[in-house]
């Protein structure tokens, strides 16, 4: 893992987001096209991507892992893109050094997937990885702040993990709305699931500076319109 784009990966949440940032979750991609649709969507001006591992015990699916982000990371990490990888896993920590070799730029695991938090963001950041905390629906967003001191981000579920293409829940406005007051201002709020041009601007009102969108985008004939469509959504 020599290349000059991965060793020059930023460290930190600050350097990659620009206030703030649709991410289109490859999870919805075409999979036959994946490095022709993350060409179309650098282009267009995308810039953090969200690549979504499932274990298949944690949540029901196994997704995509290591060796698909190894061949991926290097045109995002040429673009001074990120990858932000959401980890819906039981065993989060086993994975973070293949996941930063392979050109991960940071990590999110679930509060109700670990015991203790603060132990397992000090091993991804001894890795030099962004890190996260995500919870679920069924978590109070209280519990997941105050587990969250020292996190880049925490991630807000507006679906039950696991799939592409579900129904958004509408009280994760709500959710969102006490995270962000939870807060302190450096710590990005994401919301990841069900996220569209109906709802986008609401949550970005709502305190959600990270967007994460699969179907939204991926689901659209022409993905540069929707992609742009959501980003001038928040304008
Ligand atoms: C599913 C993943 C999501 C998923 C979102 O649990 O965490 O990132 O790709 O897809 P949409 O935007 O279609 O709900
Ligand atoms: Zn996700």
């Amino acid at each position: 893992m020599t290349g000059k784009a991965l060793d020059s990966r930023p460290v930190s949440w600050q350097a990659w987001v620009r206030t703030v940032e649709i991410e289109p979750s490859l999870y919805a991609a075409d999979f036959s096209r994946l490095g022709e649709q993350i060409e179309i969507l650098l282009r267009a001006g995308a810039r953090v991507f969200h690549f979504d591992v499932g274990d298949g015990h944690f949540v029901p699916p196994v997704t995509i892992g290591p060796i698909v982000l190894k061949s991926i990371a290097p045109m995002i990490l040429e673009h001074d893109g990120a990858i932000d990888c959401h980890l819906m896993v039981d065993d989060p920590a086993h994975h973070f050094e293949e996941i930063r070799e392979a050109g991960g730029s940071s990590v999110t695991f679930h509060y109700e997937a670990v015991s203790d938090p603060q132990a397992v963001a000090a091993r991804a950041r001894e890795l030099g990885l962004g890190v996260g905390l995500a919870f679920n629906p069924e978590t109070l967003p209280e519990d997941a702040a105050a587990a969250a001191d020292g996190f880049d981000l925490v991630l807000c579920m507006s679906i039950h993990p696991g799939y592409s293409g579900q129904k958004f829940m509408p009280e994760a406005v709500g959710r969102i709305r006490t995270l962000r007051q939870l807060l302190p201002k450096h710590v990005f709020v994401q919301v990841d699931g069900g996220v569209g041009p109906d709802n986008v601007r609401e949550l970005y009102l709502s305190g959600a500076n990270l967007l994460v969108a699969g179907t939204s985008v991926f689901g659209m004939e022409d993905l540069p319109r929707a992609f742009r469509r959501l980003v001038t959504s928040l304008a």
